[in-house]
């Protein structure tokens, strides 16, 4: 069974693991995810790769512990065996030479950014990477994106690190400067967030790329659990996903589909958190 090899709490809530896994870190490509199941009655939970090493065979996963299974999952310690890993799991990322690419992280986003960063700069472009977060406690894999970006820009809500306030305004002050030109705006983060990215960057007719978040249970296309509205059609987050033109998702269905299940969700969060940090 696939071991954790390495554990990290990167913020109070924010949990950093090295799994196991040399199939995976052999074969994923930026964009793709994982389904981990702790253990037999575990619920199967998708997480972004945030990192592989083919050589060692390690894939590094960042998550929130945001209820159940995932508070559940921060408690394990390293040399814990997990009941199993699916994946690389999605369609890659279309990464393409196209100038002058900029790449969005919010919350726990930002973990998630660092494979599409490395790979639109490995495919030639110029990358302005910006990243927000609560607090700067929350900036999450700055050093390492700070390695591989051109330019990194910062903000935070209250103003403890970089410019006071929300990606979106440093984003929108960069389209109203004539003299920077953008190609591409990809972002990850919390939903509210990637919307309002989007509705910043269609006037300006800007492609912008998300990554969506639907709810999923097989992740493989039978169930049908992760449906997005995409351009008028229903499409699947796990297998036509996750990254879809965010200015063609319904976010107003997504959000709606995301909150669906949340008295049943904070019931087992309270019971399971609550265990965990005992
Ligand atoms: C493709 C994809 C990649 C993701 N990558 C990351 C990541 O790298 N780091 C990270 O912190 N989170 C990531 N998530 C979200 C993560 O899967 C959920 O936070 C997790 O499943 C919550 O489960 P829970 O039991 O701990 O919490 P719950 O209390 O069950 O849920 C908390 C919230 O998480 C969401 N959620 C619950 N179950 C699922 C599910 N089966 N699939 C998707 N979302 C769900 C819902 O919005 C819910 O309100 C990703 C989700 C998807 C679909
Ligand atoms: S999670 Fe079942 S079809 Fe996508």
């Amino acid at each position: 069974m696939p071991k954790i090899l390495s554990k990290e709490r990167l913020a109070q809530n924010i949990v950093q693991i090295e799994v196991d896994a040399p199939m995976i870190a052999r074969s994923a490509k930026a964009g793709q995810f994982v389904v981990l199941r702790i253990n037999e009655e575990g619920e199967r939970i998708p997480l972004t790769i945030a990192d592989k090493d083919p050589e060692s065979g390690k894939v590094t996963i960042i998550f929130q512990e945001a209820g159940a299974s995932t508070c559940y999952l921060g408690s394990l310690e390293v040399g814990s065996e997990i009941k199993n890993i699916l994946g690389p799991l999605g369609t890659p990322a279309h990464i393409n030479k196209v100038g002058h690419v900029v790449v969005i992280g919010g919350g726990v986003g930002i973990a998630e950014i660092y494979p599409a960063i490395k790979a639109y700069k490995d495919a030639g472009n110029k990358v302005t990477t910006i990243i927000g977060a609560r607090c700067k406690d929350l900036l999450l894999s700055e050093a390492k994106i700070k390695s591989i970006t051109d330019e990194l820009l910062i903000t935070t809500d209250d103003g403890s690190c970089g410019r006071k306030g929300f990606v979106t305004e440093i984003l929108k002050e960069m389209l109203e400067d004539s003299s920077i030109e953008i190609n591409l705006v990809y972002a990850v983060g919390p939903v509210p967030m990637m919307e309002a990215v989007c509705h910043v960057t269609a006037p300006a007719k800007i492609k912008t790329i998300v990554s969506l978040n639907p709810i999923m249970l097989d992740a493989t296309g039978m169930c049908g659990v992760c449906r997005v509205t995409v351009g008028g059609q229903t499409k699947f987050g796990c297998v036509d996903g996750p990254e879809f033109d965010g200015h063609l998702v319904d976010f107003k269905e997504l959000k709606a589909r995301l909150s669906a299940y949340k008295d049943k969700e904070k019931i087992a969060s309270d019971h399971v958190c609550k265990l965990a940090h005992l």
